[in-house]
Protein backbone atom coordinates (compact mmCIF):
# COMPACT_ATOMS: atom_id res chain seq x y z
CA UNK A 1 0.00 0.00 0.00
CA UNK A 2 1.47 2.94 -1.21
CA UNK A 3 2.27 5.99 1.92
CA UNK A 4 1.99 9.39 0.95
CA UNK A 5 2.92 12.83 3.19
CA UNK A 6 1.16 15.64 2.63
CA UNK A 7 3.14 18.77 4.08
CA UNK A 8 1.44 22.03 4.42
CA UNK A 9 3.62 25.16 5.66
CA UNK A 10 3.15 28.21 7.17
CA UNK A 11 0.10 29.79 7.76
CA UNK A 12 -1.66 27.06 6.41
CA UNK A 13 -3.13 26.64 9.87
CA UNK A 14 -5.61 29.31 9.81
CA UNK A 15 -7.53 27.84 6.39
CA UNK A 16 -10.91 29.08 6.41
CA UNK A 17 -10.18 32.51 8.13
CA UNK A 18 -7.37 33.92 6.42
CA UNK A 19 -7.90 35.58 2.85
CA UNK A 20 -10.82 33.24 2.43
CA UNK A 21 -10.90 35.54 -1.44
CA UNK A 22 -7.56 33.62 -2.28
CA UNK A 23 -7.94 30.33 0.10
CA UNK A 24 -11.69 29.72 0.22
CA UNK A 25 -13.45 28.96 3.43
CA UNK A 26 -12.41 24.96 4.29
CA UNK A 27 -10.54 24.65 7.04
CA UNK A 28 -7.24 22.70 7.29
CA UNK A 29 -8.84 20.13 9.32
CA UNK A 30 -11.75 19.52 6.51
CA UNK A 31 -8.91 19.53 3.85
CA UNK A 32 -7.05 16.78 5.65
CA UNK A 33 -9.58 14.74 6.30
CA UNK A 34 -11.38 14.69 2.71
CA UNK A 35 -7.60 13.00 2.02
CA UNK A 36 -7.77 10.67 4.53
CA UNK A 37 -11.25 9.44 2.95
CA UNK A 38 -9.77 9.82 -0.60
CA UNK A 39 -6.86 7.69 0.38
CA UNK A 40 -9.19 4.97 1.94
CA UNK A 41 -11.34 4.72 -1.10
CA UNK A 42 -8.16 4.48 -3.31
CA UNK A 43 -6.66 1.81 -0.85
CA UNK A 44 -3.43 4.58 -0.19
CA UNK A 45 -2.17 5.43 3.36
CA UNK A 46 -1.86 9.24 4.16
CA UNK A 47 -0.26 11.25 7.14
CA UNK A 48 -0.73 15.23 7.14
CA UNK A 49 1.72 17.59 8.48
CA UNK A 50 1.68 21.06 9.11
CA UNK A 51 4.42 23.83 10.33
CA UNK A 52 5.02 27.36 10.29
CA UNK A 53 8.43 26.46 10.62
CA UNK A 54 10.91 25.71 7.98
CA UNK A 55 13.30 23.43 9.56
CA UNK A 56 10.63 21.32 11.23
CA UNK A 57 9.66 20.61 7.65
CA UNK A 58 12.86 19.82 6.89
CA UNK A 59 13.01 17.52 9.87
CA UNK A 60 9.78 16.01 8.88
CA UNK A 61 10.62 15.42 5.18
CA UNK A 62 13.72 13.83 6.19
CA UNK A 63 12.27 11.62 9.08
CA UNK A 64 9.65 10.50 6.64
CA UNK A 65 12.33 9.69 4.32
CA UNK A 66 12.31 5.54 4.31
CA UNK A 67 8.79 5.51 4.89
CA UNK A 68 6.54 7.51 2.35
CA UNK A 69 6.89 6.61 -1.37
CA UNK A 70 5.19 10.04 -2.40
CA UNK A 71 5.17 13.51 -0.90
CA UNK A 72 1.86 16.37 -1.44
CA UNK A 73 3.49 19.60 -0.15
CA UNK A 74 1.81 23.58 -0.74
CA UNK A 75 4.84 24.62 1.06
CA UNK A 76 3.42 28.32 1.48
CA UNK A 77 5.14 31.35 1.32
CA UNK A 78 8.43 29.14 1.51
CA UNK A 79 8.15 28.29 -2.53
CA UNK A 80 9.20 31.38 -3.26
CA UNK A 81 12.48 31.45 -1.93
CA UNK A 82 13.24 28.48 0.57
CA UNK A 83 16.04 26.79 -1.01
CA UNK A 84 16.62 24.74 1.73
CA UNK A 85 12.95 23.15 1.96
CA UNK A 86 13.53 22.63 -2.17
CA UNK A 87 17.27 20.90 -0.98
CA UNK A 88 15.65 18.53 1.27
CA UNK A 89 12.98 17.57 -1.22
CA UNK A 90 15.44 16.87 -3.75
CA UNK A 91 17.76 15.11 -1.27
CA UNK A 92 15.17 12.36 -0.32
CA UNK A 93 14.58 11.99 -4.44
CA UNK A 94 10.81 11.48 -3.56
CA UNK A 95 8.18 11.71 -6.06
CA UNK A 96 6.60 15.48 -5.67
CA UNK A 97 3.42 17.17 -6.53
CA UNK A 98 3.10 21.18 -5.60
CA UNK A 99 -0.52 22.58 -4.79
CA UNK A 100 -1.32 25.98 -4.19
CA UNK A 101 -5.28 26.50 -3.10
CA UNK A 102 -4.58 30.74 -4.99
CA UNK A 103 -3.15 31.23 -8.93
CA UNK A 104 -0.42 32.09 -7.85
CA UNK A 105 0.66 33.77 -11.39
CA UNK A 106 -2.24 35.56 -10.81
CA UNK A 107 -1.40 37.77 -7.88
CA UNK A 108 1.41 39.73 -6.63
CA UNK A 109 4.20 39.13 -8.91
CA UNK A 110 7.05 37.55 -6.68
CA UNK A 111 4.46 34.61 -5.71
CA UNK A 112 4.42 33.51 -9.74
CA UNK A 113 8.19 32.20 -9.11
CA UNK A 114 8.50 28.78 -7.52
CA UNK A 115 12.01 27.34 -6.29
CA UNK A 116 9.74 24.01 -5.77
CA UNK A 117 8.30 23.38 -8.88
CA UNK A 118 11.18 22.22 -11.18
CA UNK A 119 12.12 19.25 -9.33
CA UNK A 120 7.98 18.35 -8.31
CA UNK A 121 6.70 15.76 -10.49
CA UNK A 122 3.29 18.21 -11.32
CA UNK A 123 2.40 21.57 -9.77
CA UNK A 124 -1.31 22.05 -9.31
CA UNK A 125 -2.61 25.81 -8.96
CA UNK A 126 -5.68 27.86 -8.15
CA UNK A 127 -8.14 24.91 -8.01
CA UNK A 128 -9.08 25.42 -4.50
CA UNK A 129 -8.66 22.62 -1.85
CA UNK A 130 -9.79 19.76 -5.20
CA UNK A 131 -6.10 20.43 -5.86
CA UNK A 132 -5.09 18.37 -3.00
CA UNK A 133 -7.11 15.73 -4.07
CA UNK A 134 -6.31 15.88 -8.18
CA UNK A 135 -2.64 15.02 -6.47
CA UNK A 136 -3.62 12.48 -4.65
CA UNK A 137 -5.04 10.33 -7.36
CA UNK A 138 -2.13 11.68 -9.71
CA UNK A 139 0.56 10.55 -7.51
CA UNK A 140 -1.23 7.17 -6.84
CA UNK A 141 -1.61 6.56 -10.28
CA UNK A 142 2.14 7.59 -11.09
CA UNK A 143 3.24 5.08 -8.03
CA UNK A 144 1.04 2.78 -9.50
CA UNK A 145 1.30 3.05 -13.14
CA UNK A 146 4.61 5.17 -13.82
CA UNK A 147 4.57 8.27 -15.76
CA UNK A 148 1.84 9.01 -18.06
CA UNK A 149 3.03 8.52 -21.71
CA UNK A 150 3.40 11.69 -24.20
CA UNK A 151 0.42 12.43 -26.50
CA UNK A 152 1.76 10.91 -29.91
CA UNK A 153 -0.34 13.41 -31.32
C1 LIG B 1 -0.22 29.45 -1.28
C2 LIG B 1 0.28 30.66 -2.07
C3 LIG B 1 1.46 31.30 -1.38
O1 LIG B 1 1.93 32.43 -2.13
C4 LIG B 1 1.06 31.78 0.00
O2 LIG B 1 2.16 32.35 0.66
C5 LIG B 1 0.43 30.71 0.81
C6 LIG B 1 -0.52 29.81 0.17
C7 LIG B 1 -1.50 28.84 -1.89
O3 LIG B 1 -1.88 27.77 -1.45
O4 LIG B 1 -2.12 29.46 -2.76
O5 LIG B 1 0.61 30.63 2.02
O6 LIG B 1 0.78 28.44 -1.32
Amino acid sequence: MEKILVVHGPNLNLLGERDPAHYGTATLDEINNRLFRLALELGAEIACYQSNHEGSLVDKIHEERRLVNGIIINPGALTHYSYSLRDALEAVAIPVVEVHLSDINARETWRGFSVISDIALKVIIGKGPDGYFEALRGLIAYLRDGPVPADPG
